[in-house]
């Protein structure tokens, strides 16, 4: 598969469309996946992370020269899978009944999707998480518009912190996807950050109404291509 220096190629997975290929699916993946799949107590998880590791295997098998079941993924002190001495770089992200991934010749890439879940809670969980610049973004909106840009903002600095790899000891407070005013996506850090926001390119995905999903890439020229996966998969 043909990849430019900019593009990014984005999959988007619906789980239950798959659940009758598992068996087949298992067959490509690793014994420590198979393993881990077997440790989910809910079957949903099994099945969301069997089907999306199965088509991450199959999609990275047409742009790199091996079959699915051969790919070997290591994996960064914080847990994010990558192919070693490869160009390829890729993320991953599910959440309810989808599964998204982001290919890219960049190493810095990461994509993250949320179903939307309607809760009293919010702001709350905003105040917990979110920057002061996000808070009060978030609380310029009526109550009905809350739910999208709470997920919007959740999903963005998701697919950041994924990008860079850190996940969870990532300060979330410390930098925001939005400004003040009502701009989405903009990408600042507080005076303490070391990062800078130069070469930095995030994105709302188009999704579904009952889902959001964010991308973030390393770099200040991005072209994304919503791509089709081969139909050997289904
Ligand atoms: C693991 C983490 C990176 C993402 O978790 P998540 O949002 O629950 O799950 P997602 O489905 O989006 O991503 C999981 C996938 O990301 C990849 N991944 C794992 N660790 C990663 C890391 N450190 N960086 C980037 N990608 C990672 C894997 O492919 C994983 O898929 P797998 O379970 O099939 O192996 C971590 O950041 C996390 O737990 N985040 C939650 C943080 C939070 O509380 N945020 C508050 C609101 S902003």
């Amino acid at each position: 598969m043909k990849l430019n220096c900019n593009d990014v190629h984005i999959y988007r997975i619906i789980i239950s469309e798959h659940t009758g290929s598992i068996p087949q699916f298992k067959n490509i993946l690793s014994g420590d996946e198979i393993k881990k799949a077997d440790r989910f107590k809910f079957t949903k998880d099994f099945q969301s992370y069997t089907i999306s590791r199965s088509f991450l295997r199959n999609i990275l098998s047409q742009y790199i020269n091996l079959n699915p079941a051969e790919i070997k993924f290591s994996y960064t002190e914080t847990g994010k899978p990558f192919i070693e001495n490869s160009k390829i770089h890729f993320n991953l992200s599910h959440s309810g009944d989808r599964c998204i991934i982001a290919v890219s010749l960049t190493a810095g890439t990461g994509v993250d999707i949320e179903k939307v879940r309607d809760s009293e809670d919010l702001i709350i969980i905003a105040e917990r998480y979110f920057s002061e610049t996000e808070i009060i973004y978030l609380k310029n909106f009526q109550e009905k518009e809350v739910t999208n840009n709470f997920f919007r903002i959740w999903t963005l600095k998701e697919a950041f912190i994924k990008a860079i790899g850190e996940g969870l000891s990532f300060r979330l407070k410390d930098f925001s996807v939005t400004d003040r005013t009502g701009n989405i996506p903009v990408l600042s850090f507080n005076n303490t950050s070391s990062h800078s926001e130069k070469n930095w390119s995030l994105q709302i995905l188009e999704s579904e109404s009952d889902y959001v999903s964010s991308f973030a890439i390393n770099s200040d020229n991005v072209n994304i291509i919503y791509k089709k996966y081969p139909a050997a998969i289904n």
